[in-house]
């Protein structure tokens, strides 16, 4: 599986690696409540570098990192990609129209592989109460890879 985000943010820019502030920990254990480890995913972003103040990205940045993006896609070829937020979906399927509300939980595809578009971590972090939704996204892309979430110990 390959998750998609937006940008790295002040945390990752210093480490230089994807999702390890406050949203990457729920990340983190989104994807242990699916039954895998971040090890066994892989995690990045649209942007490869930090937006002034984490504004969103202009498409020009957009543009100018995607072709690395696409390269990471193919080297990886993920069985199933998940888009998180606004961005990670305009940017995978080149459309800035498209909204992440109203595409959220409903398969799409990049180049032949599955996406499943859902709501960003940070998003989650302001909005707790959106986290039953990427919940159902998540399970649908467990039941499209043939798995089941693991039994709550
Ligand atoms: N938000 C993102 O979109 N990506 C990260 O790597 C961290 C936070």
């Amino acid at each position: 599986i390959l998750f998609v985000g937006e940008a790295p943010g002040y945390d990752e820019d210093q480490k230089g690696v994807a999702f390890v502030g406050r949203a990457g920990h729920l990340l983190t254990r989104m994807i242990a409540a699916m039954g895998y480890t971040r090890e066994e995913v892989f995690i990045g972003n649209i942007l490869k570098c930090r937006p002034p103040n984490n504004r969103t990205p202009l498409p020009d940045e957009m543009a100018t990192c995607i072709p690395y993006l696409k390269r990471q896609i193919a080297v990886l070829q993920p069985k199933v990609i998940v888009a998180m937020g606004a961005t990670a979906l305009k940017g995978l399927l080149e459309d800035p129209g498209l909204s992440i509300m109203r595409m959220r939980g409903k398969w799409l595809e990049y180049k032949g592989i599955d996406l499943m578009p859902t709501l960003h971590p940070a998003y989650l972090l302001r909005k707790p109460e959106a986290k039953a939704d990427v919940w159902e996204d998540l399970k649908e892309v467990l039941a499209r890879l043939g798995r089941e979430p693991p039994k709550r110990k």
